[in-house]
């Protein structure tokens, strides 16, 4: 698949290390926000227990997609312009633009790139 183009530049390093690294950004805080945003009425992430809806698809695998929406590429910046604001980039998108700031936004992006559908 595409996506293991990124995965090369750390092929050397530790296995569980994520190929989509987002200096400095909190996978940890990433996770309260995305439990505060309430993205689990619409999508099912590890991790959310409640609620865990299917509006959206899982967001287990994100890490080895290549493409986001099936369509834009899965890269950080662009993950997180989608997380912020989805109808820009795709207007007829059923997921709402979020109230995330981009920090806030990057630390989502490191929660979701951290899941491993294993
Ligand atoms: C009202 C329902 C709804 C809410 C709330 C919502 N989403 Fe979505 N989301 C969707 C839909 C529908 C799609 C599919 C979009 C498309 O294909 O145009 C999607 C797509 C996505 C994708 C791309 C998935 C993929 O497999 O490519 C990600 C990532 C994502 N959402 C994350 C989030 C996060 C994080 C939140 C909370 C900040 C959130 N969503 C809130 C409905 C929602």
């Amino acid at each position: 698949m595409i996506g293991l183009a990124g995965a090369t530049l750390v092929a050397c390093a530790d296995k569980s290390v994520p190929p989509r690294q987002l200096a400095g950004a909190d996978a940890a805080r990433g996770l309260k926000l995305i439990q505060a945003e309430g993205c689990g009425a619409c999508h099912r992430i590890p991790g959310v227990k409640w609620p865990r809806g299917a509006v959206g698809g899982p967001l287990d695998d994100l890490s080895t997609q290549a493409l986001i929406a099936g369509r834009f590429p899965n890269r950080p910046d662009v993950m997180i312009a989608w997380l912020r604001d989805a109808p820009a980039m795709s207007p007829d998108t059923a997921m709402p633009a979020s109230g995330l700031t981009q920090d806030q936004a990057r630390d989502v992006a490191a929660y979701l790139y951290s899941l491993d559908a294993d």
